[in-house]
């Protein structure tokens, strides 16, 4: 089964805030910053919702595509931070874009979880159940970010990317994916929600900020991806030079450089946008999608990686042939 990516969008908060802007907050600085993660600037919500975003994003998708909302079989939104429990983002997505015919839900595997939800898209239109999707990775981490926490306050931003999918069962098979999750280590990158307080028990507090363990997550990254990565390459029988962009999550430069490294594979195949836009989580592979793909660097038959990681742990990576 072949799946092809006819449409991409993406949709980013208006405000921008810079590192010089945040050190008037936290005690920090541009050189700080920049030096430890690349970034410079990040958007952040001024009343943006994950829902508007991951809205905003699809309706560029589906204009991309030139495909009308009705057409949409299946919306799958990945987001670790919505505003509501319920209803899920993916339903207030199909209601603000009038998907009425699509099945809409939403997935969390946090920063793995746009790549997870494009897995499971491939596997919905392999098993021929639908025949198209619009994959979103959506989130306004700015609301579960503690501001006051200079070492994690300064890796996040929020904003959207979207794709739409489209299956074509007579084709060649041009989507490979691997995935992963490690529980064990779960609690080095956290974030609680409500605290259980009912009429018969009040559990204890916990934070509702995220809360992380930088070093761990830095070693999980730089050892885990590639291994993840080398395991797709081996299981499609490709080679890193056979590979013409990785368009890894976007967390940290220097988490990317360290990947890149062990891969021994060129810089210059790594595409970024973390500079600008900060840790997106689940957002960030889809809005570099959309930034590269738009930019023109794409063309077919080229042969992409994706890889997602983070908090879960997740990590997992994606090959595909344009
Ligand atoms: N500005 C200035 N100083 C800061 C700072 C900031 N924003 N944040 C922390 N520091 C200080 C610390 O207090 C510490 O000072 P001390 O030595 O006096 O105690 C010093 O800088 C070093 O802190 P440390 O946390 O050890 O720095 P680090 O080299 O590990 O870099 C991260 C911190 C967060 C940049 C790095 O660990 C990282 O990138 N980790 C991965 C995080 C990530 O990507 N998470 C999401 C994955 S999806």
């Amino acid at each position: 089964m072949n799946m092809q990516i006819k449409g991409t969008g993406s949709s980013l908060p208006a405000n921008v805030l810079t590192n010089d802007d945040l050190a008037k907050y936290v005690e920090t600085s541009d050189e700080w910053i920049k030096e430890r993660t690349g970034i410079e600037k990040r958007h952040i919500s001024t009343g943006e919702t994950v829902a508007s975003l991951a809205s905003e994003a699809c309706i560029k998708a589906l204009a991309d595509a030139g495909k009308s909302a009705e057409d949409v079989d299946l919306i799958l939104v990945a987001t670790c931070s919505p505003e509501m429990a319920l209803p899920c983002v993916a339903c207030q997505v199909q209601d603000a874009i009038g998907a009425v015919n699509a099945v809409a839900f939403d997935l969390n595997a946090a920063c793995a979880g746009f790549l997870f939800a494009l897995h499971t898209a491939h596997s919905y239109m392999a098993a021929g159940i639908y025949k198209n999707a619009l994959v979103v990775g959506a989130e306004v981490l700015s609301k579960i970010i503690d501001w006051e926490d200079r070492g994690t306050c300064i890796l996040f931003g929020d904003g959207a990317g979207a794709v739409y999918v489209e299956a074509d069962a007579a084709k060649a098979y041009n989507f490979s994916f691997v995935q992963h999750a490690d529980g064990r280590k779960g609690m080095v990158l956290k974030c609680g929600t409500r605290n259980l307080k009912n009429l018969l028990y009040s559990g204890e507090e916990q934070s509702m900020f995220v809360t992380m363990d930088g070093r761990e997550i830095f070693q999980f990254a730089a050892r885990q991806v590639p291994g993840c990565i080398n395991e797709l390459l081996e299981k499609t029988n490709l080679s890193v030079d056979d590979i013409d962009y990785f368009l890894l999550h976007q967390a940290n430069l220097r988490i990317i450089e360290a990947i890149a490294k062990r891969l021994k594979a060129d810089i210059s195949k790594f595409p970024a946008n973390v500079q600008n836009v900060g840790n997106m989580s689940s957002a960030s592979i889809p809005v570099l999608l959309d930034e590269c793909r738009k930019s023109g660097m794409f063309k077919p038959g080229m042969k992409l990686v994706l890889s997602g990681f983070g908090a879960g742990l997740t990590y997992g990576a994606c090959v595909i042939t344009l």
